[in-house]
């Protein structure tokens, strides 16, 4: 029996509708979701933190416990960078262990934990609270494909993560590179060498993630993680209901019921609407993701890093400078962080005619050893083209970070309720003072009429506006603004 984690509450959202899903878009459903009977359901961690705070002006913390309330069955499962926890820089320990701790006591079952440069150093702290904390620990291998990685290398690591303490494996393929065959052979090799679950991530980016899935699910995969049809494809997990159906009346069963998931995925149908502006460019396969080995969403950054420079007709010359400077870099695997810091630097290259005359601090940092260690050494030559005679730090990045909660709990004394607060700031300071400042204005009673009032106007302008236009192109009319003005409303107790 193979058993299926549900993405579309994170990755799937994440993938497609730039992570802009609200929380009340997802409540109406929660019940029949956690009548489903899935291994768990993906909900928090990666992007969704930090566009809680920045764009839906929504306390990530109160998402968790809204959906633990009425989704008491399943297993609510997040995405957690190792020492990043859910930001872009190391973390001192103190944060990211009361970090996990809140997490776990809003309702957080399963951490999965990842590191993207695949240093354990950088995902033992985690692992280790996790696991004191009683929760569910999946350790995962940052999957990608270069010279210096090799399936024996992979299934080394994914060894040393169960002698770490990992409840489960996970395979995460977080640019859907996976091929069938790799991930049979993958798969069987971490079914030999270890005797813990293993749940396989991959993205139908490239189109190949549903036959990568039975191909793994033939070599013994216990976990694949598929998102509801209507957040399916494209950037996002393969379909749930397809893996249903494929995989009915033979040993491998998952055992869902088809017709529950066709109802949550109509009601999908129509919230995805709503997002529409959001929408990815990416909803079909993306042939830059096998040929360069670069995803979708990386790709739009370029473009519009240089547009921005007005140097689009060097699109061409940055794909190729990618994968340079990736192997100058050790041959990073290409997710959040590492998948910026290269794919900035590669455009810094090409835009200055110059590679490394002008370099980004990010690129000095991993260079300086402050990111982990590197899958390969980074050679002499190029170190000292980008930090000069300055020596890398061979020790665990945090090991340098004095704690820092306390300094930050002073610092945002005027505006933090508790500690979940000082940790949203402690990860993003600007963003999360402006959240705190709005959160403040929203809940004083006068002003918050005065805004109702403003806002039912602008709503009521604003969908007459919507109706009007029949493409999203203009965007002027921002669905998650409205909704956002909408409940302040509501809560001022004005009726539109
Ligand atoms: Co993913």
């Amino acid at each position: 029996m193979v058993k299926v984690t549900d993405t579309m509450l994170r990755d799937a959202h994440q993938s497609l509708l730039a992570t802009r899903m609200r929380t009340e878009d997802m409540l109406p459903i929660a019940p029949l979701i956690d009548e489903i009977g899935y291994w768990s359901v993906e909900m928090w961690g990666g992007a969704t933190f930090d566009t809680c705070l920045r764009f839906l002006k929504e306390d990530p913390w109160e998402r968790i416990s809204k959906l633990r309330k009425v989704m008491p069955n399943t297993h609510l499962q997040m995405l957690l960078r190792g020492q990043n926890i859910v930001g872009y820089r190391h973390y001192s320990d103190d944060v990211l262990i009361k970090f996990i701790e809140r997490a776990h006591a809003r309702g957080i079952d399963v951490f999965r934990v990842f590191d993207a440069l695949n240093d354990t150093r950088n995902m033992e702290m985690a692992m280790r609270t996790v696991k004191r904390l009683g929760a569910a620990l999946e350790a995962s291998i940052s999957y990608t494909i270069s010279p210096v990685h090799t399936i024996e290398g992979f299934v080394k690591l994914g060894s040393k993560l169960e002698e770490m303490g990992a409840n489960t494996i996970c395979i995460k393929d977080m640019a859907g590179l996976i091929s069938p065959h790799d991930a049979y052979d993958l798969v069987k090799g971490l079914k030999e060498e270890t005797s813990v679950p293993i749940h396989l991530h991959s993205h139908m980016t490239s189109g190949m993630a549903l036959t990568s899935y039975l191909k793994a699910i033939e070599a013994g995969v216990d976990i694949v993680d598929t998102a509801i049809s209507a957040l399916s494809m494209g950037t996002s997990q393969p379909p749930t209901e397809s893996l249903v159906a494929m995989l009915r009346g033979t040993e491998y069963d998952t055992g869902l019921d088809l017709k529950k998931l066709a109802e949550i995925s109509e009601y999908f149908n129509e919230v995805r609407k709503k997002y529409h502006d959001f929408e990815s460019k990416t909803t079909a396969i993306d042939t830059d993701v096998l040929i360069f080995q670069i995803p979708g969403g990386m790709m739009s950054n370029f473009a519009t890093q240089l547009k921005e420079a007005k140097q689009e007709h060097k699109i061409h010359d940055v794909l190729e400078e990618v994968p340079r400077v990736r192997a100058d870099l050790g041959y990073v695997p290409l997710v959040t962080p590492t998948s910026q810091i290269v794919g900035t630097q590669a455009t810094l290259n090409v835009i200055t005619g110059q590679r490394y005359k002008s370099c980004t601090n990010e690129t000095k940092n991993l260079v300086r050893g402050m990111y982990g260690k590197t899958p390969a050494p980074i050679s002499a030559e190029i170190r000292k083209k980008i930090i000069g005679d300055e020596k890398p730090i061979t020790v665990r990045p945090a090991d340098l970070l004095p704690p820092e909660f306390e300094r930050l709990a002073a610092e945002v004394k005027q505006y933090a309720r508790g500690e979940e607060d000082v940790l949203s700031y402690a990860l993003f300071p600007q963003v999360a003072i402006d959240f705190f400042k709005e959160r403040e204005m929203m809940e004083k009673g006068t002003n918050a009429r005065e805004i109702a009032a403003i806002a039912a106007l602008f709503v009521a302008q604003a969908e007459k506006r919507s109706k009007a236009k029949k493409s999203a192109q203009g965007g002027e009319v921002d669905m998650w603004k409205m909704a956002a003005r909408r409940e302040s409303v509501n809560g001022g107790g004005w009726i539109l």
